[in-house]
């Protein structure tokens, strides 16, 4: 789907939120409709993406902002079949890696910087912080929300791979990654195969997230009965089985085995070069 081919405002948000959570409606425009539209996809065509695709998506990713002006992050464009294999495998064997015409890596890359300050001669106080690694992450996941959402208004569909950080030691070593550089996800990008289109997925009402002048939490049981109802109608819909919201996120964060080997991503960071300090 092409963003001038989205739904109009109040079905949008009633596909986002549901009929009894809708916000109220504001300013509105095609941008906004497309954004409204996102689904992940699991299930690709091979059909290969047209020329000049990937340095169409990487113009729209470096036009994110990026703190600083640093650009403290990378990407590695994945098309080859063995190679796609291995990133699944290492990802929890997730098969629509090996099926996208297209995976890229981004990668939180504070390398760049410390190349430029061997060939400065200058020691880089500032790089071993956690705050620097920090804003390599947040540079990374920005640039990379730009390749989504430019991807989705040509058509093409997305899904993020953050199994990608289960052994992220293993994954650099793949890559041939240097020293002070870490795949923070993966994304794979291709035309939806039919029947795997996906839809749009429910999210929290408003009245959970926003805030206004003070953070306040009074509301969130009343919006989670709600959602959880969404989610369960979403999932039986649309998923192998219906669960609700609260019994996922209990699962997700409820056992340190859910973390598929991401509770030791300090450790793996440190040995990768970022000291955290
Ligand atoms: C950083 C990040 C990592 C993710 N990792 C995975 C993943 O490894 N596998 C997967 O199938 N989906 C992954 N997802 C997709 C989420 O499950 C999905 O965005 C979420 O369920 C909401 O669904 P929607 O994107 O269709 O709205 C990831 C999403 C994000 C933002």
């Amino acid at each position: 789907m092409t963003f001038n081919e989205s739904g109009t405002q109040t079905a949008s948000l009633a596909a986002r939120y549901g009929e009894m959570s809708l916000p109220a409606a504001g300013p509105w425009n095609d941008v906004i409709a497309g954004l409204m539209q996102h689904r992940s996809v699991r299930g690709y065509k091979s059909d290969a993406l047209p020329p000049g695709t990937l340095e169409t998506l990487i113009a729209a990713a470096q036009s994110a902002a990026t703190s600083s002006n640093m650009q403290t992050w990378s990407a590695v464009a994945i098309t080859e079949p063995a190679k796609k294999a291995t990133f699944a495998r290492l990802s929890g064997h997730q098969g629509h890696i090996m099926q996208c015409p297209l995976f890229l890596v981004f990668l939180a890359d504070l390398s760049r910087l410390a190349r430029m300050g061997a060939t400065e001669g200058k020691t880089l106080e500032g790089l071993p912080y956690f705050e620097t690694y920090l804003v390599a992450a947040i540079d990374a996941a920005l640039a990379a929300q730009n390749a989504v959402v430019a991807a989705e208004s040509l058509g093409l569909s997305t899904v993020y791979i953050g199994a990608m950080r289960n052994d992220p030691e293993a994954v650099a070593r793949e890559l041939g990654l240097p020293e002070g550089c870490m795949a923070v996800f993966g994304l794979c990008i291709g035309y939806a195969l039919p029947g795997h289109e996906s839809a749009v997925k429910p999210r929290l009402g408003q009245a959970a997230v926003l805030h206004r002048e003070r953070y306040d939490p009074t509301n969130d049981d009343t919006v989670r009965t709600t959602y959880d109802r969404a989610m369960l109608s979403f999932s039986t819909a649309h998923e192998r089985q219906g669960y609700t919201w609260t019994e996922r996120m209990m699962a997700r964060v409820g056992r340190v085995s859910a973390l598929n080997g991401r509770d030791r991503l300090a450790d793996a960071l440190r040995r990768l070069g970022f000291p955290l300090r």
